[in-house]
C-alpha cells in the first residue's frame, strides 16, 4: 500500500476484507441542535430508553442473521456520549453477544466536548472504545457560539487531552467556511489544534444545501459569508498546515498521523462491508446498498413491531459499480487504478472529457497506473463527480 489508505489486514478474518464486517450504530439524540446541522437527531430525550432498546432489538435480529466479525464498529450520531453508562453498557452487552469483535478492532464513539470527562473516558476505553471522535468544530469562542454549540475552546481542549489521557485515540471534526471567521480564526483554531495533536482530524467546509439555521442565514445575507474563493483557501491553508505538521491528507476531507486512519470511514470509501443499525442507518455488503427509515416514528413502528426498518435495499448493476468504485475512489489520495477509469470512461464520455480536462489543470494526476486527485482537485470534484450520474 504506497499511503496506507487502507484499513489494513484483519487479524483473524479468513477472507480479509470480505467475511468480516464494520458495523455502524446510529444514536440519534443531542441535547440541543447546532445552527449548522442536518443530522437525523432527535432533542427528545425521553426517548432514549424507548429507542436505544429498539435499537439493540435490531441488534439481535441482525446478528441471528449471520453476526459478522466486526473489523470496525461506529457509533454514530447524534451524540452517543450524551447517552447514560447503562444505556451504553446495554447496547455493547448486545454488540458484544451478536458480533464478536476482531482483535484489534477500531471501536469509535463520537463524542461532544461537554460530554467528556476524564471518568467517562475512563468508562468507554473499559467498554472497549479504542477511538473518540470529538466534534469540536473550532477553537475560536466566537465560531462555537454561532455554531450553537454548547461548550467552550477550553472545554474542547480539555476534552481531547482527557481522552488522549485515557489511552484513547482521538479524532477532531473541524468546519470552514463558517460567517465572520477569517484567517486570525483559523489561524489560531489550528494553531490550538496542533499543540494537541490527536491522530486524525476531519476538516469540512460548511455545507449549505440542507436545511439548518446557518443554511437559511445563507440565503438571506450571504455577504457575512467567505465565498467560494476565500472557503477554498482556507481548505488548502488548513491542508499545507496539518502537511506541513506530519500529517498525511488521505482523503478529500481527512487527515492523519501514521497509521492512524479512520479505518471504519476507509471501509465506506474501499467498499468493504458496513452493517448498520439505527433509523437512517446506511449499510453496503458487494453490490448491495440498504437504507433504514428515517423517521424516528416509523423506525419504533417497524422496530417494536418486530420487523425490519428498512427503507430500501438494492443492488448495484455493473455500471453503477464502476461509477461507485470511481466516485469513491477519487476520494482517497491513493486515487483510483487506471483500469477502473478506463471502464467507467468508456461508459460516461462526459467524465472522460471531464477527467481530461482535469489531468491538464493539474487538477488530477496520473501517478504509476493510478489516477489521483490534488487538493484543488477535491475542492472541485463535484464538477466532475456529477457527470457520472
Ligand atoms: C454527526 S456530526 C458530530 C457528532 C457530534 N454530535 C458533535 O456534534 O460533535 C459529525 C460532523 O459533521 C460535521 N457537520 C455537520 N453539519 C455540517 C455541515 N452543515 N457542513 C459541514 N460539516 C458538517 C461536523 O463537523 C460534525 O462534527
Ligand atoms: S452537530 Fe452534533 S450535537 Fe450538533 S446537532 Fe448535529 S449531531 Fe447534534
Amino acid at each position: 500500500m504506497t499511503n496506507g489508505a487502507s484499513p489494513g489486514p484483519e487479524p483473524g478474518a479468513r477472507h480479509p476484507g470480505r467475511r468480516a464486517a464494520g458495523l455502524y450504530v446510529h444514536v440519534p439524540f443531542c441535547v440541543s441542535r447546532c445552527a449548522y446541522c442536518a443530522f437525523v437527531t432527535s432533542t427528545e430525550l425521553h426517548l432514549i430508553p424507548r429507542v436505544m432498546a429498539a435499537v439493540r432489538r435490531e441488534v439481535e435480529a441482525l446478528g441471528r442473521r449471520g453476526g459478522r466479525p466486526l473489523a470496525t464498529l461506529y457509533l454514530g450520531g447524534g451524540t452517543p456520549s450524551l447517552l447514560p453508562a447503562e444505556e451504553l453498557a446495554g447496547l455493547f452487552a448486545v454488540l458484544d453477544r451478536r458480533f464478536p469483535r476482531l482483535p484489534g478492532a477500531e471501536v469509535t464513539l463520537e463524542a461532544n466536548p461537554d460530554d467528556v470527562t476524564e471518568a467517562r473516558a475512563r468508562a468507554w476505553a473499559e467498554l472497549g472504545v479504542t477511538r473518540v471522535s470529538v466534534g469540536t468544530q473550532t477553537f475560536s469562542e466566537r465560531g462555537l457560539a454561532l455554531l450553537g454549540r454548547r461548550h467552550t475552546a477550553a472545554q474542547a481542549s480539555g476534552a481531547v487531552r482527557a481522552l488522549q489521557e485515557a489511552g484513547l485515540d482521538v479524532s477532531v471534526d473541524l468546519m470552514l467556511g463558517l460567517p465572520g471567521l477569517g484567517a486570525a480564526e483559523l489561524d489560531a483554531t489550528l494553531e490550538e489544534l496542533l499543540r494537541l495533536r490527536p491522530g486524525h482530524v476531519s476538516v469540512y467546509l460548511l455545507e449549505t444545501d440542507k436545511a439548518h439555521a446557518l443554511a437559511r442565514l445563507a440565503e438571506r445575507r450571504p455577504d457575512l459569508f467567505p465565498d467560494g474563493d476565500a472557503a477554498a483557501s482556507q481548505y488548502l491553508a488548513a491542508g499545507r498546515r496539518l502537511v506541513a505538521a506530519g500529517y498525511r491528507h488521505y482523503e478529500i476531507s481527512n487527515f492523519a498521523l501514521p497509521s492512524r486512519q479512520a479505518r471504519h470511514n476507509l471501509r465506506y470509501w474501499l467498499r468493504l462491508p458496513v452493517l448498520a443499525a439505527g433509523v437512517a442507518a446506511h449499510g453496503h455488503a458487494g453490490r448491495r446498498r440498504w437504507a433504514n427509515v428515517d423517521e424516528l416514528s416509523a423506525y419504533l413502528d417497524a422496530v417494536e413491531g418486530g420487523r425490519a426498518p428498512r427503507a430500501w435495499s438494492r443492488r448495484l448493476t455493473a455500471p453503477e459499480e464502476v461509477k461507485e468504485r470511481v466516485m469513491l475512489g477519487l476520494r482517497l489520495a491513493r486515487g483510483v487504478s487506471a483500469a477502473t477509469i478506463a471502464a467507467c470512461s468508456a461508459l460516461v464520455p462526459a467524465f472522460a472529457a471531464g477527467l481530461e480536462d482535469f489531468l491538464s489543470l493539474d487538477l488530477a494526476r496520473p501517478v504509476r497506473s493510478r489516477v489521483r486527485l490534488t487538493p484543488r482537485g477535491w475542492l472541485l470534484s463535484n464538477e466532475l463527480l456529477n457527470r457520472l450520474w
